[in-house]
């Protein structure tokens, strides 16, 4: 499986055996690298970045390491090895053979899926296009473009598909995922939290916390599809990914360090003192926190949602993990509880388990989200500080489903609409702590230095030193 790279676009699906198309894939190439010098990392053309490139898919040694021109990077097509006789193992065509091809009745919902998924993609990288100029570090700076053109071949990635799999009008949407610009009015991005800005470094790091995590839910769910294309693909994109959770988790972590070292260091916990001391207070971080996580878990969908339902029984898009799970996988009479607000309260409400697939999915989230704000709280706790970080309740500032404009505080009481006004600037960022954030972002890249606000990692990248040249600006 190892990868082909004397071709135009590396890739282990022999595609120059697909001549229509290979020719189809070179069209897009060129438009693809145009969108890249239009809205991808600003200013960063000429800069030779020390970026890991996939070599194969064999989990033992995937990755090389060397300084490229981003624009040079090998985007291409990598697909997991297939599993011979793979089995469909859920829904209504459970032990049927998986497809290699898209059965004719699901094609409308998988290109859906594909799209919607493809969307996030380029969505990102155009959300953190100016972040590289107010890089707290060198380190830092390349963490970034190494997850931005790893979103780039996400991309290209769900571009296979469209192009291989869904004709002419896979070729027309792989076309409009470079064309919709994340907050354009006119043409936005497909998810909200995808339109959202990316202004600042302290919301990078949350976001690829919290957001990546929900790129990894979702590529779990698809890793576990009847079609056999669209699991391989996205298995190796899982692998991706896990480096961009652990620059978010790291990186709020550091952050995390520095205010509590400095607060030892002040011996107080006043949030001006610390401000004037050019850190960042951790209740500010709490609302940073409450901001991600709550749009992030509205990405999930409606509470109760029949395409939900239609998607797993129809075998496009399992439940997270589905393979370790002991029931019938089919699911129909199960049930699963979801929240509602009745007479002013939050309650429990039992629904058929089958629409309720996406709650099923945010709970596994939340689950696995809650392990890394333990981390950051163990750091805290070491400092000797008496203050913990918290994930808000799910009802709380919640866009979409049944708890869509509920006023719930972060700890799950519906509260009054006086009570939600005058908390709001508790429990959300407010303007002047974004003002503050912003103006902490300054530019460090000398290797080895760092912005004041936030802490060395403990080692570099690819076991090089933290002061190593990872960027060479040219
Ligand atoms: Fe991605
Ligand atoms: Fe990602």
């Amino acid at each position: 499986m190892s990868i082909n790279y004397s071709e135009k676009i590396p890739n282990n699906v022999n595609l120059a055996e697909d001549r229509t198309l290979q020719r189809a894939l070179e069209q897009w190439q060129p438009n693809f690298i145009n969108w890249w010098d239009d809205m991808g990392p600003e200013g960063s053309t000429n800069m030779d970045v020390y970026l890991r490139t996939a070599v194969s898919v064999d989990p033992q040694g995937w990755v090389q390491f060397g300084h490229v021109k981003m624009r040079d990077y090998r985007w291409g097509v990598f697909l997991n090895p297939g599993e011979q006789d793979r089995k469909i193992h859920f829904g209504d065509h459970i032990g049927e053979k998986a497809w290699q091809d898209v059965p004719g009745e699901h094609r409308a919902n998988l290109r859906r899926i594909i799209v919607t998924q493809g969307d996030t993609e380029p969505a990102s990288v155009e959300q953190q296009r100016h972040l590289g100029l107010t890089a707290p570090s060198m380190y830092d700076l390349r963490n970034l473009f190494q997850i931005n053109v790893e979103e780039g071949r996400h991309l290209w990635a769900m571009v296979y598909l469209l192009h291989k799999y869904f004709g002419k009008d896979g070729r027309e949407e792989a076309d409009a995922l470079l064309e919709r610009n994340s907050g354009n009015a006119d043409n936005p991005r497909i998810l909200e939290a995808f339109n959202e800005k990316t202004p600042d470094w302290l919301s990078f790091f949350m976001f690829t916390y919290f957001t990546d995590r929900d790129g990894k839910f979702q590529l779990c769910a698809l890793a576990e599809s009847a079609f056999d294309p669209l699991a391989r693909t996205t298995k190796f994109m899982l692998t991706e990914e896990a480096h961009h959770m652990f620059v978010g988790e790291s990186g709020v972590g550091r952050v995390i360090q520095r205010t509590v070292d400095m607060m030892n260091q002040l011996k107080t916990d006043n949030v001006d003192k610390l401000r004037a001391a050019g850190v960042i207070d951790l209740p500010t971080i709490q609302r940073y926190l409450n901001f991600h996580f709550s749009v992030t878990i509205d990405l999930f969908g409606a509470d109760q949602s029949s395409n939900a339902a239609t998607f797993y029984s129809s075998g496009l898009k399992g439940r997270y993990e589905e393979g370790k799970r002991t029931d019938d996988h089919v699911l129909k009479g199960n049930v699963y509880k979801i929240l509602a607000v009745e007479n002013g309260s939050l309650v429990e409400k039992e629904v058929p388990m089958l629409n309720a697939l996406n709650e099923v999915l945010r709970d596994d989230y939340i689950k696995d989200s809650v392990g890394g704000v333990e981390r950051w709280n163990r750091i805290i706790e070491k400092a000797g500080i008496d203050f913990r970080l918290k994930v808000p309740h799910k009802a709380f500032h919640r866009n979409i489903g049944s708890l869509a404009g509920v006023k719930a505080s972060p700890d799950g009481r519906v509260v009054s609409d006086a009570e939600w006004n005058a908390k709001l600037g508790e429990w959300l960022p407010t303007e002047q702590d974004r003002a503050y954030v912003a103006s902490l972002m300054g530019r460090v890249v000398e290797p080895g230095k760092f912005a004041n606000w936030i802490a060395p990692p403990v080692m570099g990248i690819n076991r090089q030193p933290v002061d190593f040249e990872y960027i060479r600006f040219n």
